[in-house]
């Protein structure tokens, strides 16, 4: 795969996110009845950005041990993983970091991933600031979709939020470039953080509106242990809807696919379409069908977990394919987790995984 390559038109339609709850074709059931059919792969815990809510730079300093390098999965073990999981019912990957184009050749596991048998659903999670130049090679390795994390258009809460200096610009113009590529509908993340970033809320509704890209709002979550949460930092779900909706009317939408994350809307005249995750309002679990993959593989089968389970140790204990798909059986079928729903309820102080180590 050459950087330089011309792009090829896309000539399939647009890839669309998979029913999670399909029946899951002998992939295993966990103790809720939930499949698996999501894999977000880490491909780094690296990032280029400090989002506050993420990495604030006070944890994440020039002194933060990042995971070296022999410690991460090759491509091929990421690949060989991938394969068993899409055997075990696993139809969406979803590339994350991180920030996943830090990782050198990352167009290489894309064409890898791509070449799986039975995956429906290819897509990466990125901050945008690395696409546009990237978007060509992405593309031709077989990427069908994409998701940026922009938090607002006003460079000055940009900064706030994400705590670097990098120009909205630049990953306006990542996000364009994907649309261009083919890679539509692109996604945009926005996380709510009340008075830091709410006053951008209209704004990305008003510039999204009529593109063709569809802005995911997201409550604030207490993800990991660094990011000082607390629950009057978080916009509900329904209160930027009520925001957006008086401005701009509304409609509810039906789910994409069953067990999606966002609820969506679209505008009564017909421009576009936005979705909230209300995930600390209006928890999900009942349908989570997630998994997460983090870089130096141990998977975690909730965002909240406090413990991994070690998938590197048995590829390099050369354990066969049998083996290891035995191991993901037994992890799968004792899994109990719903966070979100028991957040109320559940244990304070106990140390959460980092979203940047095990991805979004
Ligand atoms: P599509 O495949 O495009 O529908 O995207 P997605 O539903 O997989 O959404 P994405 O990965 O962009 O998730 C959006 C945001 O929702 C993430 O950044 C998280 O903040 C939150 N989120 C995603 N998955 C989970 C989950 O399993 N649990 C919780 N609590 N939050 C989640
Ligand atoms: N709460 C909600 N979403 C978060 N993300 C990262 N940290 C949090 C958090 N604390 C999301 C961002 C980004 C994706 C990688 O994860 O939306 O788009
Ligand atoms: Fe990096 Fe994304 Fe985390 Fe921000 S949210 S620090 S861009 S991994
Ligand atoms: Fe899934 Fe855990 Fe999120 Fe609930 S909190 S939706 S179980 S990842």
């Amino acid at each position: 795969m050459s950087e330089n390559a011309e792009p090829t038109p896309p000539t399939a339609p647009p890839a669309r996110p998979v029913d999670s709850t399909k029946p899951s074709g002998g992939g295993p059931l966990d103790t809720l009845n939930r499949p698996l059919r999501d894999l977000r792969i880490s491909v780094t815990d690296r990032c280029n950005f400090r989002c506050t809510y993420c990495m604030p730079k006070e944890v994440f300093g020039r002194d933060y041990q990042f995971l070296p390098r022999a410690e991460i999965l090759t491509f091929e073990e990421i690949t060989r993983l991938a394969r068993l999981f899409v055997a075990h019912g696993v139809r969406k990957i979803r590339v994350t970091g991180g920030e996943p184009l830090l990782r050198n050749d990352l167009e290489k596991l894309i064409a890898m991933l791509a070449r799986v048998d039975g995956l429906e659903d290819l897509t990466l999670t990125t901050n945008g600031s690395l696409l546009k130049p990237r978007i060509h090679a992405l593309t031709q390795a077989g990427l069908q979709r994409v998701t940026v994390s922009l938090d607002s258009l006003d460079n000055d809460v940009f900064k706030a939020m994400n705590d670097v200096d990098f120009p909205v610009e630049r990953v306006l113009e990542g996000i364009e470039a994907a649309a261009e590529a083919g890679l539509a509908p692109v996604k945009v993340n926005m996380v709510v953080k009340k008075g830091v970033n709410d006053d951008s809320v209209l704004d990305m509704a008003l510039y999204f509106r009529g593109t063709g890209a569809i802005v995911r709002f997201i409550e604030y979550m207490d993800v990991g242990s660094s990011n000082g949460w607390r629950l009057d930092d978080v916009v509900p779900a329904a209160e930027i809807v009520k925001m957006i909706n008086a401005e701009m009317p509304l409609e509810p939408i039906a789910p994409d696919y069953r067990g999606e994350v966002a609820q969506r809307y679209r505008y009564k005249d017909g421009s576009g379409e936005i979705g909230v995750v209300a995930s600390v309002t209006q928890p999900f679990c009942g349908d989570c069908t997630r998994a997460r993959l983090s870089a130096d593989g141990k998977l975690y089968t909730c965002l909240f977990a406090t413990k991994g389970h070690d998938f590197r140790a048995l590829l390099r204990a050369g354990k066969t394919d049998e083996e290891i798909a035995a191991f993901l059986r037994s992890v799968w079928k004792v899994r109990d987790d719903r966070y979100s729903e028991l957040r109320a309820t559940a244990t304070p102080g106990l140390s959460k995984v980092e979203m940047s180590y095990v991805g979004g």
